[in-house]
């Protein structure tokens, strides 16, 4: 508590401490008053029930002191809360944030895109937030941060993460089977380290230089595919790629059946239209498409890395 890794933690954490403190004052007081109350009035002591009228300063007293207690909690819940809700400076980075069943996706200002968010220390950065399917909700715990990820809905939140460091991103919104596997981290690093970092666009391209084969597992993880599709055979919401490429599948097309080979057309369209051809026994509308968002070369890295899972 009041770690302040975030610009929003003093706000919350305050917050959370004065309606929690209220809570345990009147808890005691209320579970005191109770037994004494018990002990005290009980019928063997006073068989005989008094009678009061009423009292104007005991009412007045008991009006006030509430509604002081309860604006007390408004004022400091509203003062915790309006930053989250007021525009991001001007000079915030500005990062994509794509959530889909079940992965996160990051795009910063270069085009660099990954799976972990990564943000300069001290500095704003401007979340512009979008689901492609269901309503996700993008949830940062150490930094006192949730916003919900409606479809549809292009929203906006903003913060500025204080240390380095490596923290926990989670999705706050059950949505559907994987919902679990819908975590990441988000590593703060010190401004100079995130502008090498950023700039750095090689490392995807180098990996490939020196092995596509490793670039296209990558490539697959970057885009959170394994939540849905195993590297060992077993069987996850899709078909595992243990053993698929070159070998006879059995697909629903158009409802009828037939038998394909799984060749580079069949990975390449099992990417860009996934629901054309489904594997005789998986569910259809699971996967949405990811043209747009992966590249050609990733999709050959891709294809090329499933050729060595034969
Ligand atoms: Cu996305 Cu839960």
């Amino acid at each position: 508590m009041f770690s302040n890794t975030s610009n929003y933690v003093q706000g919350v954490d305050t917050a959370f401490i004065v309606i929690l403190s209220i809570i345990i004052f009147f808890l005691i007081g209320l579970t005191t008053a109770l037994v004494i109350f018990i002990i005290k009035y009980n019928e063997k002591k006073h068989p005989k029930a008094a009678h009061f009228h009423s009292n104007n300063t005991l009412e007045i007293i008991w009006t006030i002191i509430p509604l002081a207690l309860v604006m007390a909690m408004f004022y400091f819940g509203w003062t915790g809360y309006t930053p989250m809700e007021s525009k991001p400076p001007d000079n915030s980075l500005p990062i994509k944030v794509t959530a889909r069943m079940w992965s996160w996706s990051f795009e910063y200002p270069n085009g660099r895109r990954t799976d972990t968010l990564y943000v300069p220390q001290g500095e704003p950065i401007a979340l512009h937030l979008t689901s492609l399917d269901v309503i996700h909700a993008f949830y940062i715990p150490a930094f006192r941060i949730k916003k919900d990820m409606v479809p549809g809905k292009d929203r906006e939140a903003w913060f500025i993460a204080n240390s380095p460091g490596s923290y926990d991103l989670f999705c706050a919104e059950y949505c559907g089977l994987e919902h679990s596997s819908m975590l990441s981290t988000v590593e703060v690093l010190p401004k100079e380290k995130f502008e090498k970092w950023l700039a750095d666009t090689s490392t995807g391209v180098a990996a490939s230089v020196q092995s596509p084969v490793l670039a296209g597992k990558t490539v697959l993880q970057k885009y959170g595919c394994n939540a849905c599709h195993s590297f060992d055979g077993s069987r996850l919401l899709g078909p595992s790629y243990k053993g698929l490429f070159g070998e006879r599948v059995t697909v629903i097309t158009n409802g009828a059946e037939r038998d394909i080979v799984a060749d580079e057309a069949y990975i390449r369209r099992s990417i860009l239209n996934p629901n054309t051809d489904i594997v005789k026994g998986f569910q259809k509308g699971l996967m949405l498409s990811y043209e747009g968002q992966i590249t050609d070369e990733e999709i050959n890295q891709v294809i090329e890395y499933l050729k060595t899972l034969h």
